[in-house]
């Protein structure tokens, strides 16, 4: 397979810029008004991705993981607004760029395989102008070599026939071929941090081993930063070197992927990891163990959130939501009873 992109020597202001991480999240609160009231999809979100690290983001649905890489785009759909933290990407605080200057950045920068392909790619365009076009403005490639460029990542995702394909629109793609059309455009410019929102899940197996191994290939090749998100524990112990589990809007585990795999610390880490040994290795099968379901994530109680579904959990959890604290050398927790009796 071919590189993403020519390699070339990194400057010196690049070498001293791998020792810094390629997003430092503080403290990210993104809240969304709504008829039924304010629901608060990230509350006190601190992550942070390292050059040429694949950090993989896991928790049901509706616990914030879109949200969270939505808001490091700077693509939080209004009315939703981000109320407080900083996203510090690639050494800038990206909530005081203007719009103007945060455009700049997506793309080279900052890429995301969205989950929804149909919203995220332009109706009125030609899928393959909507790469080459980005390839022109940010990488200086001349038309005829961002054509070429778009053709070959075409070619790259998996996409037949992938000159005729150039020039069509994205309501000629089936649903799977957008996916990789827009995977395609998330990678073209070869970002120094790709966010891929549930890539691979409407994707057939080859089709999912290529894309894994496109993601890898940008890692290796521009030492990029990765944020993975699935609610596959499979892939994010395949793929990933870091793992965050989120539940209502919070990290409630964060850690290496081994050590959290295999000593989890928070229950809710148990729970998912548990339901997943009692698939029969169909990774397209929903994780319906844990009983209950996630709260809403509206005017959640004082306590810890996951306490009404927690299997250990004790009175004095329902009265303060527990923070993320080291659990290990490497690990945190969020869980007032981690240690046990
Ligand atoms: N545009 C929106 N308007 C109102 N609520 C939203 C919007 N987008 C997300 N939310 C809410 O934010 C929470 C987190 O959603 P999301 O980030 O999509 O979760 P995940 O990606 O983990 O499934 C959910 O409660 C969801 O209902
Ligand atoms: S704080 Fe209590 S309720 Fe929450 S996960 Fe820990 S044991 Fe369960
Ligand atoms: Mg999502």
């Amino acid at each position: 397979m071919m590189e993403l992109l020519p390699r070339r020597a990194p400057s010196g202001e690049e070498c001293s810029a791998r020792l810094l991480p390629v997003i430092d999240v503080r403290n990210l609160q993104v809240r969304f008004p709504t008829r039924d009231g304010v629901v608060t999809a990230l509350d006190g979100l601190s992550m942070q991705v390292m050059p040429g690290e694949i950090v993989g983001l896991v928790g049901e649905s509706g616990c914030g993981k879109s949200t969270a890489a939505l808001s490091f785009m700077r693509l939080i759909p209004q009315p939703g607004r981000i109320t407080a933290g900083e996203i510090v990407l690639d050494g800038q605080d990206i909530l005081k760029l203007s719009d103007r200057e945060m455009r700049a950045l997506r793309g080279p920068s900052v890429a995301m395989i969205f989950q929804d392909a149909l919203t995220a790619l332009d109706p009125t365009m030609p899928v393959g102008k909507q790469i080459a076009e980005p390839l022109q403005l940010h990488k200086g490639l001349a038309a005829a070599a961002a054509r070429a460029r778009a053709i070959e990542l075409f070619g790259q995702v998996g996409i037949p026939d992938p000159e005729r394909r150039f020039g069509q629109y994205s309501h000629q793609f089936s649903g799977g071929m957008r996916q990789r059309v827009m995977i395609a455009v998330a990678l073209s410019c070869g970002p120094r941090l790709l966010l891929a929102d549930e890539p691979t899940t409407a994707l057939d197996v080859t089709v999912q081993r290529q894309i894994l191994r496109l993601i890898r290939q940008l890692r290796d090749t521009l030492n990029a930063g990765v944020v993975f998100i699935t609610h596959d524990v499979g892939v994010v112990a395949e793929l990933c070197t870091r793992v965050i589990v989120m539940y209502a809007g919070r990290a409630v585990e964060a850690g290496p992927t081994q050590a959290v795999f295999t000593h989890p610390t928070h229950p809710y880490t148990a729970g998912l990891l548990s339901s997943t040994l009692e698939l029969t290795g169909d990774r397209s099968l929903p994780l319906y163990a844990i009983p209950g379901l996630p709260p809403e994530l509206i005017d959640l109680p004082a306590g810890c959130a996951f306490a009404p579904r927690c299997p250990r959990a004790d009175p004095e959890c329902w009265n303060a939501a527990p923070i993320l604290e080291p659990s290990g050398p490497q690990q945190s927790v969020a869980c007032w009873r981690w240690k046990g009796d």
